[in-house]
Order: C-alpha cells, then sequence, then structure tokens
C-alpha cells in the first residue's frame, strides 16, 4: 500500500524551512514531524482507502449508466464480457490498477496495448469509450476515472453472464504513463509451471488460492491457437486425446499458420460457471496453465479445483474476494494519477 502523496510532502516542507527556524526548536519539530507521519498513515488507511461508495454522492447515477452500456455491449458480443474480465486483470498486474493497459501508442510513445501478452488480443476498447462517454455525460463532468470503469465493467460482465455479485471498491486514479516492460515481464505467461504461476501471483501479493480461483476467469472467452499449439501437439500426457484431437483439427502447426484460431477456454464460454474447473479434472484445460492447476497427483491446487468444481456458490464469493484484492493493487488515490479525460490519452 502507497503511503499518501499529500502527508509527505508536507512533512519535507516543515523539514525545509528547518535552517530558517530557531535550532532549539528542532526537538518539538521532530516530535511533531513523527506525530504528521502517523497521522498521515493512518489518514491513508482509515479514510483514503477505496471505498463502494466512493461515487454515491458526486454521482450516483454513475454504476447503473454503465451497467447498461455493459449489458448492452454482451448482448451484441457476449465474448465482451471475457474482454472486460481480462482487462481489468491486464491492467493490475502491470504496476496496479490505474487505466495504465488502455493508453493508446502514440508515434512519441509505446503503451502496453501492443506489449507481448496484449498485442492483438485484448479487446473492448471502443466499448470502454463508449462507458466513459456514457459516465460523464451522466454525473455532468469528468469525475469518474478509467481505472475505476474497468474494476466495474469486471464485475458487471461475470454478473451478466450468470455469476454472483460483489461491491467493488472505487476511488482508483489514472495513471499518466504506461510501461510496456512490465507488461511483458508481470503478466503470466500460458507456458508457465505451476510454480512459475504461483510465483508470478505472489509477487503481486495473491496467494495459490486467488491463483485457481481467478483462473476461473477462464470460464468465459476465447484463446488463440498461438497460445494452446504447444499444449495440444505436445503434452499428451496430461491432455484428454480427444479433446486434443479436435482442437488440432482447428488449430494447425505453426509452419501451417491459423495462430489466430480462437477455442474457447472452457465448454460454456458465454456462461460464468465451475465447468472450467471440471474440464481441468477431465485435463480438457486449455491451456498449458491452465492444466497446471490440476494434476490429478493430489496437492493443493488440485483440492482447490476440485473443490471449486462441485461449489459453484463458493467459487462466485470467493472469486468476488479475490477480484477485490486484486482490484487493489497498487492503486493511485487521493491527489495521485488524474481522471482521465479520454481513457485512451493522458490528459
Ligand atoms: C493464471 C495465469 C493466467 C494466464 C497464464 C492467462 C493466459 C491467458 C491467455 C494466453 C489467454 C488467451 C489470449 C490470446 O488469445 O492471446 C487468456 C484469455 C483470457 N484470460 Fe487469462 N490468464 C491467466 C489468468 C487470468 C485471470 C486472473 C483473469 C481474470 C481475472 C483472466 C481472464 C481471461 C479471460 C476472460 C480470457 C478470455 C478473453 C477473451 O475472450 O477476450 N486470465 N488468458
Ligand atoms: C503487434 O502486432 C502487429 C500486427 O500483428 C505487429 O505488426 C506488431 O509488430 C506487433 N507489435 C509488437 C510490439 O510486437
Ligand atoms: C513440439 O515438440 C517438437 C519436438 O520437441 C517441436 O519440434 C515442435 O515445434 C513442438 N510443437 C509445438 C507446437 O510446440
Amino acid at each position: 500500500m502507497k503511503v499518501g502523496a499529500l502527508n509527505p510532502l508536507f512533512i519535507g516542507y516543515y523539514f525545509g524551512r528547518r535552517d530558517s527556524l530557531n535550532n532549539q526548536m528542532s526537538e518539538s519539530r521532530r516530535a511533531v514531524a513523527a506525530f504528521l507521519l502517523l497521522f498521515s498513515v493512518s489518514f491513508r488507511s482509515t479514510f483514503a482507502q477505496l471505498s463502494p461508495n466512493f461515487y454515491s454522492d458526486i454521482c450516483p447515477e454513475a454504476l447503473p449508466t454503465i451497467q447498461m452500456v455493459v449489458y448492452n455491449a454482451i448482448a451484441n458480443d457476449p465474448r465482451i464480457a471475457a474482454s472486460f474480465l481480462r482487462l481489468h486483470f491486464h491492467d493490475c498486474f502491470v504496476n496496479g490498477c490505474d487505466a495504465s493497459v488502455l493508453l493508446d501508442d502514440t508515434p512519441t510513445f509505446k503503451g502496453e496495448k501492443t506489449a507481448g501478452p496484449n498485442n492483438n488480443s485484448l479487446r473492448g476498447f471502443d466499448v470502454v469509450d463508449e462507458i466513459k462517454a456514457a459516465v460523464t455525460l451522466a454525473c455532468c463532468g469528468n469525475v469518474f476515472s478509467c481505472s475505476d470503469i474497468l474494476a466495474v465493467a469486471a464485475r458487471d460482465s461475470i454478473v451478466a453472464l450468470g455469476g454472483k455479485t460483489y461491491d467493488v471498491q472505487l476511488g482508483r486514479r489514472d495513471a499518466k504513463s504506461a510501461d510496456p516492460n512490465a507488461a511483458d515481464a508481470d503478466l503470466p505467461s500460458p507456458d508457465f509451471d505451476l510454480s512459475a504461476l504461483v510465483s508470478n501471483f505472489e509477487s503481486h501479493g495473491l496467494d495459490l488460492q486467488d491463483l485457481v480461483v481467478l483462473s476461473g476467469a477462464h470460464s468465459l472467452g476465447f484463446a488463440r491457437c498461438a497460445t494452446f499449439r504447444g499444449r495440444i501437439y505436445n503434452e499428451s500426457s496430461t491432455i484428454d486425446p480427444e479433446f486434443a484431437g479436435a482442437l488440432r483439427s482447428q488449430c494447425p502447426q505453426e509452419n501451417e499458420g491459423g495462430g489466430g484460431v480462437l477455442a474457447s477456454l472452457d465448454d460454456s464460454p458465454a456462461r460464468f460457471d465451475v465447468d472450467y474447473f471440471s474440464g481441468l479434472k477431465q485435463r480438457r484445460g486449455l491451456l498449458h496453465s491452465d492444466q497446471q492447476l490440476f494434476s490429478g497427483c493430489g496437492g493443493d491446487a488440485d483440492s482447490l479445483v476440485s473443490f471449486y468444481s462441485e461449489k459453484r456458490e463458493a467459487f462466485w464469493e470467493d472469486f468476488g474476494a479475490a477480484m477485490v484484492k486484486m482490484g487493489s493493487l497498487n492503486v493511485l488515490t487521493g491527489i495521485e494519477g488524474e481522471i482521465r479525460e479520454n481513457c485512451r490519452f493522458v490528459n
């Protein structure tokens, strides 16, 4: 958690005046500074955290407005729900949930959209623009941050496809920069083994249970052939042969092209359910990283997968809690960052 931006500045200012003040005052000044530091920390953790009610007074219409745009978009294209969920994840895992992922590349600026894990694969940016326009209109001004839009759109998406609702924490502000190198380094790869997945999540303050339950996001949406080719051609010992065969007929070897062909990440890509977990138990995980969560040899990940495959309510409940946890990673609040006017560009 970050310490408030305002208060350290204030303390720095106070000490900066030291030489112009009487030396005898230094003890009491130190005491005051210590008090200010304490106060700044407690102020931060007591008042300046995210809150579900952040916009209740300034824009009570914001949440229903966003939900309406999200639902309309999903009615046109159910996959948009998956794409929103993934956008929030790819935002939060790269230097925090600060909407850095939404910044467009320009001739003088390289953002995260074209970084390895994102290029030609993240989607939903047009709908984010639509949401931003609608919520700015509904709020009579630019008060609702792009990073909060991503958090709310992810929640509304899972609810639209049958999941259970949870309160989204709000009050994030938007970054003034992006970090394509961090996007390459900090997002987990579909080629990761379990231990690499676990350490990647741990480096984001998330534990094994968070990893397993959040991977349940792959109950929705699709992946490109290029991301699961290695698994269907080369992992015969951990994949259901019939499942692999059907996929091989869709997704040719690399020298034959077809890297963009899509396959669904579970049997019901437009329903937020536990089929993803039952699929893993049948060795029908699409990505190498998916199947790493269930080996059939026991262990904590296997137990969690088995548990969620049978407990839909628990999955929904724990998924919401883990999303809130993920959604609080390195957020900007208070006077940090800005409220972007156009989610694609800094103000
Ligand atoms: C555990 C590590 C994870 C890995 C290795 C991983 C990897 C991937 C890959 C390779 C794709 C397909 C991308 C493409 O076609 O280029 C994908 C899709 C997707 N991922 Fe993940 N992912 C992980 C965790 C998550 C998490 C935590 C979430 C959300 C909470 C998530 C949400 C999604 C969704 C919804 C899709 C489908 C998107 C669409 O259809 O547009 N993933 N993931
Ligand atoms: C992103 O994809 C486009 C189109 O396939 C490609 O031309 C470009 O080189 C890629 N960008 C990066 C940074 O890999
Ligand atoms: C599968 O493994 C073989 C032998 O190691 C390799 O030549 C081939 O490129 C791999 N195929 C895929 C799709 O990873």
